[in-house]
């Protein structure tokens, strides 16, 4: 767990007062309903993967689950005995359904079959999971739904109306992948994967603090070509990014992430414009940036391309000298986005990066005058290339505040807890 520490100086605005919430699902009350269907062997992960993020995870299973993974895998990996019936004599008054609910912060059913949706729907309650989720206080315990089922059963009139009903009734009703079925046919209804489904739960907590407002980002290295199969990049892995655009979706943003050459999955919920070369970002983001509320310039942008790339592949000529590359400047997209009419008028809140080497803070505060922004966030590179960890320098007019060594998942929330501070704190 991150511990935010202030550490110097000034006047450093909303330091003390705002101290962002890390680990989102850490000691949230789970309870994790399973039913029946051949993605219970995800369910195991999901469960594993809850605990690892500090959920305390009650596991309630139906008759049938326990037909495809046995209770006694589930009660290893949440360390809590788990529930089946409504006639579990283990509790004192005999009800498990109000006692397990009552503490709850959800209910996640993963994975709910169509049979189990269809009960739900008319409020049956013949087995203990049925009967948890009708009981449980509606206005303060959500219930989500991770559906898994066979494509034609999916796509069948009966469970897309079912599906539309428990919406209209407040239940989440999580989407379905697509592709291989245990049963060999190949369509819409798999199960969310384990890690989708600690996402999906990690953003449904996420307070909304950036609800309406539009976020740009760009992220990752660019490539500059010096012919068609050579060229010059750098040791971004685009990781801190992608983390801070998916930390501002959750938080309720509309966010644009403008993506160099990366290997990362889209975070979910964002709209994501992949280029190549630093002019390519320059006018992706010039584009995107008349729109935007903030620009996290994020992206480590190459400062020189080389002068006409060759277009065909320059050979090497035995005895000959190396060819002599010729470079040119290229655009300083944040330094423009930071001296464009709406920044300047205040309609758009800037936050550049600095990866360095050593003395962080002078190189950043260097960074932020230079740059004209009213935020930098400095990092030291060879620390976080590549790496799920970073730790950050927020330095702004006032002072710097230091954010300690971290996921770059907790990182990037606290920075939007930051930056949603300081939009809050300007509106009138
Ligand atoms: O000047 P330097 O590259 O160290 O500054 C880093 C910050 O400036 C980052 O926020 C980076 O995204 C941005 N930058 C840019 N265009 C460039 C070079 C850097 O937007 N050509």
């Amino acid at each position: 767990m991150l511990k935010s520490r202030v550490v110097v100086s000034g006047d450093y605005r909303g330091a003390l007062c705002y101290i962002a919430a890390m680990g989102i699902l850490n000691g949230k009350n789970i309870v994790l309903g399973l039913s029946g269907g051949i993605a219970c062997y995800k369910a195991a992960e999901l469960c594993r993967a809850l605990v690892k993020a500090g959920a305390n995870v009650q596991v309630v299973m139906t008759e049938a689950a326990s037909a495809f993974i046995t209770p006694v895998t589930l009660q290893a990996l949440s360390g809590q005995a788990v529930y089946m019936s409504q006639w579990d004599a283990r509790q004192d008054n005999n009800m498990a359904h109000i006692n397990l609910t009552r503490s709850a912060d959800a209910i996640l059913v993963a994975p709910a079959s169509a049979d189990f949706m269809a009960k739900l729907l008319h409020g049956r309650a013949d087995d203990l999971l049925s009967l948890a989720c009708l009981a449980r206080p509606i206005e303060r315990v959500p219930l989500l739904l991770a559906p898994a089922m066979n494509r034609e059963m999916w796509a069948h009139p009966a469970t897309q109306r079912n599906v539309a009903q428990l919406r209209a009734d407040g239940c989440t009703v999580l989407g379905v992948g697509q592709g291989d079925q245990a049963c060999g046919e190949v369509g819409d209804g798999r199960m969310l994967e384990a890690d989708e489904l600690l996402h999906t739960l990690e953003a449904f907590f996420a307070p909304k603090v950036l609800l309406g407002r539009r976020v740009l980002v760009n992220a990752g290295p660019t490539y500059e070509a010096i012919d068609p199969v050579r060229g010059i990049t750098n040791r971004s892995s685009g990781k801190m990014g992608f983390a801070i655009a998916r930390a501002a979706a959750d938080a309720g943003a509309m966010v644009t992430l403008v993506a160099g050459p990366v290997a990362l999955p889209t975070p979910h919920g964002v709209q994501r414009i992949d280029v190549v070369s630093a002019e390519q970002m320059h006018a992706a983001v010039m584009a995107q940036a008349a729109l935007a509320d903030v620009f996290v310039a994020a992206a480590a942008v190459a400062d020189w391309r080389v002068d006409q790339a060759a277009g065909q592949k320059i050979k090497k000529e035995v005895g000959a000298a190396p060819p002599a590359l010729r470079f040119l400047e290229n655009p300083d997209i944040l330094a423009e986005v930071a001296a464009s009419e709406r920044a300047r008028s205040g309609h758009l809140f800037c936050v550049g990066f600095a990866a360095e080497s050593e003395n962080l803070l002078a190189h950043a505060q260097a960074k932020r005058a230079r740059k004209n922004v009213p935020l930098l966030v400095g990092n030291i590179g060879p620390d976080t290339f590549g790496q799920d960890d970073n730790a950050l320098l927020l330095v702004d007019e006032h002072g710097h505040r230091e954010l300690a060594r971290a996921s770059k998942a907790d990182l990037a929330r606290e920075l939007i807890h930051d930056l949603a501070h300081r939009l809050a704190s300007k509106t009138p």
